[in-house]
């Protein structure tokens, strides 16, 4: 049975107070609730007409029944867990709501369809989005936890588990795509937490991605994280930030994004980058 939300459409005279943005200090997790009700709660957020769409694509396309066996089989660790523990992503809705507005940045809703890779992909909910909308999909991310694979094997998102590290090239059997995602990262800080990447390797990820990973005409968006790092109250790397504009990037200062829009790899020649690995030949 797929879940469909077009019954939520008119609000409620008992419509609940807009809940915050999920990027935002004070919002409350609810993962064991009806998908319904918070798929209901979190489209009340969305402004923009196109991003509702989108929005509500992807509510549309989600198996109300796997999800709720999703909920039963992890309901015990929701229940023992805080709210910034990553169980959080179990509730779908505040995360299609904060993708809806990325999908639509990234016009998934009116470009024909394309092959895109979300390197730390979490529970998938953005490549969910872009599945909906006719993309073909693969995630990227470490193997724990388990919830991440349960959520994408639900959206019917293929995944391949392994990590980012500094120089060394991902699994070859992961090809190119034409629209590289990396969004809300964190593999950006050192194994000791001493320290977080800077221009040397970054640009060294960058140069690999484009040289390894991207078809031509192609695209790499990147969103910056500012809660990991050595104090857990990081600022965003602005100088990548600065990087990225000077190479003809768009930029969006409210959020450190950084989307490249390439006819050719970047290779970033001024920086004198972390030298990474080839993939092994297929
Ligand atoms: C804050 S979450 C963001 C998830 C998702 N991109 C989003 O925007 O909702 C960070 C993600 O990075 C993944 N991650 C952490 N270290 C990683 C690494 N070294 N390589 C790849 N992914 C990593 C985590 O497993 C998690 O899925």
């Amino acid at each position: 049975m797929v879940f469909g939300v077009s019954g939520f459409r008119k609000l409620r005279k008992d419509q609940p107070e807009k809940p915050p943005r999920p990027d935002k200090d004070g919002v409350i997790y609810k993962p064991l609730e009806p998908l319904g009700e918070r798929l209901q709660a979190w489209r009340t957020v969305i402004e923009d007409a196109r991003q509702m769409a989108i929005y509500d694509r992807v509510a549309e396309s989600v198996d109300a029944e796997r999800y709720v066996a999703l909920q039963e089989k992890y309901a015990a660790q929701i229940r023992e867990n805080e709210q910034r523990a990553t169980t959080k992503y179990i509730d779908l809705a505040p995360w299609f709501m904060i993708h809806s507005r990325l999908a639509r940045l990234l016009d998934l809703d009116r470009r024909p369809p394309c092959s895109i890779l979300d390197i730390g992909s979490g529970g998938g909910q953005f490549l969910a989005i872009a599945k909906a909308h006719g993309h073909q999909t693969l995630a990227f991310d470490m193997p724990e936890p388990d919830h991440y694979r349960d959520l994408l094997a639900l959206f019917g998102i293929d995944r391949v588990e392994g990590a980012v590290e500094l120089g060394k090239p991902l699994p070859a059997a992961i090809g190119k795509f034409d629209l590289i995602v990396i969004n809300g990262q964190v593999f950006d800080v050192f194994k000791d937490r001493s320290k977080r990447w800077k221009l040397p390797e970054w640009a060294g990820l960058i140069r690999y991605l484009c040289a390894h990973h991207l078809n031509y005409p192609g695209e790499l968006f990147i969103g910056l994280n500012k809660s990991d790092g050595p104090t857990g109250t990081e600022e965003f790397y602005w100088p990548l930030v600065d990087l990225a504009e000077k190479h003809g990037a768009t930029v969006d200062r409210k959020y450190a994004t950084m989307d490249f829009k390439l006819e050719h790899p970047l290779t970033l020649d001024e920086i004198d980058a972390v030298e990474w690995g080839s993939p092994s030949p297929r």
